[in-house]
């Protein structure tokens, strides 16, 4: 018979709320292995932490995002969000797939260009356009969302100087029955700005109205302010037909459907809780095919779905580097990926589970990053096992956002890798190095001594 493996004993007093509507916490799920690769060789080869992303994964995503709107409509266009990671390698997955770029900086439309997009594929939003980017933007056919009348101004400036108007879109924003509105963006839809603005296009002669946009929130749970959203944008389009005698040929209706994450105050998984991309495509569609366009002059329907899209397809794998109990007697276990690549624990219950199966005893556990900094916590509270030094952790889902708002704080930031549709890993971005960090700073002689 095989050696049983040790398991260290732990002495605990007795808490009585350690099961839960669920059940009692029994056994964790072990995640071995990502698209077949075992996690503890993907740690061996490149470092921990690390984080994995699957391709597999991301090409089902959206396809099956893409399915659900297309069976419900017939022009639908996805457009990557690159502030949800922008990564060339995920950009460039989501571009063979179809999809157009979303961006909202110069430095996001960079690397929309270097990953061959042309302008008319480009979606420029966003607060701050300086007017240089502006005028060379225009130049490529980008579409540009105005979010304010100043911006509008200095695109007339630009329009001026050619012999065509040039064609805009406009954000809007507006009350779809979730609150706090998002409405420091674009032109307030409800208090009637959003058809002065379009008026005042129409009126200056150097712009062209041809697209409407809003982005309402971002992880939104409620499938009906999409209903909301899209049935005002609808209406608004159409007003702006019967008024001002133009066309809009596209409605955007911005990102915000929430991944399967689990936020912080939701009880329940979101798994369970969230709704499916089905939802979500039901309310906006039916919306906008209930809102009177003849069905042969429907405009696009544009979509910038980020994280619903990328979150299930990222997994950050960490390595156990303590063991402690804090004053009150509960246990802490404390990992090497902190809060600086991992900010999305502040809102997120994460999926913790180890690498391996572990057995032994449940206990409230408080999960710490690596960082000198009290607020390095992944999971405040979850029911756990009793660690080794050394052992593997996966934390899922983490695909959005975190790549892009990582830091070099205390701690640099570690390698990716993707995991091919044939399986193979292969290294997207390079851990980083002290030089890396270093590399832009520059020390005056008088200092060098
Ligand atoms: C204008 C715009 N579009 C799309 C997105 C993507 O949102 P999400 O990742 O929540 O789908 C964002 C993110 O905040 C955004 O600001």
């Amino acid at each position: 018979m095989a050696k049983k493996k040790y398991e260290r004993p732990t002495i605990i007093r007795h808490i009585s709320d350690l099961a839960d509507k669920f059940g009692r916490a029994k056994k964790l799920r072990a995640k071995a292995e990502i698209d077949g690769i075992p996690v503890r060789d993907l740690v061996r080869q490149y470092g921990s932490p690390l984080f994995v992303f699957s391709e597999k994964s991301i090409r089902r995503s959206y396809r099956d995002a893409l399915r659900s709107f297309a069976v419900r409509y017939p022009k639908v266009q996805f457009a990557w969000s690159y502030k949800t990671n922008y990564l060339d390698a995920i950009c460039r997955i989501f571009h063979q797939e179809g999809s157009w770029a979303e961006v909202v900086s110069e430095y996001e439309y960079e690397m929309a260009k270097r990953n061959d997009i042309s302008g008319e594929k480009i979606i420029y939003n966003g607060p701050y356009k300086p007017e240089p980017v502006l005028r060379s933007v225009v130049h490529e056919g980008v579409r540009i969302h105005i979010d304010h009348y100043d911006e509008l101004y200095a695109l007339e400036r630009i329009g001026a100087e050619q012999d065509h108007p040039i064609e805009v879109g406009i954000r809007v924003n507006m009350d779809t029955g979730i609150y706090p509105s998002w409405d420091r963006f674009g032109f307030n839809l409800d208090n009637g700005e959003a058809m002065n603005a379009a008026q005042r296009i129409q009126a200056g002669g150097k712009l062209k109205l041809t697209g409407l946009h809003a982005h309402i929130g971002t992880f939104v749970t409620e499938a009906s302010a999409y209903k909301n959203e899209a049935a005002k944008l609808a209406a608004f389009s159409r007003a702006i037909e019967k008024d001002l005698g133009t066309t809009v040929e596209y409605i955007d209706v911005g990102g915000g459907f929430a991944s399967i994450n689990t936020l912080h105050e939701q009880y329940s998984p979101g798994t369970d809780m969230n709704p499916s991309i089905e939802v979500y495509a039901d309310a906006i569609t039916s919306s906008i095919l209930e809102a009177g366009f003849s069905p042969d002059r429907l405009p696009l329907l544009i979509l910038e779905t980020g994280r619903a899209l990328i979150d299930e397809a990222g997994y950050l794998l960490c390595t156990v580097v303590g063991n402690k109990r804090l004053p009150n007697g509960n246990r802490t276990i404390i990992v090497d990926a902190g809060m600086n690549i991992l900010f999305t624990s502040f809102w997120y219950k994460h999926e913790v589970m180890p690498a391996e199966e572990k057995g032994g005893m449940f206990e409230e556990t408080v999960i710490y990053g690596p960082l000198c900094m009290n607020i390095d916590v992944i999971r405040p509270s979850i029911k756990f096992p009793a660690m080794d030094l050394g052992d593997v952790l996966v934390i899922h889902p983490v695909g959005a956002y975190n790549v892009a708002q990582w830091m070099q704080f205390i701690r640099m930031r570690p390698a990716v890798v993707l995991i091919g549709e044939n399986g193979d890993p292969d290294i997207i971005r390079e851990a980083e190095t002290i030089d890396t960090v270093k590399g832009p700073e520059r020390l005056p002689d008088r200092l060098r001594q």
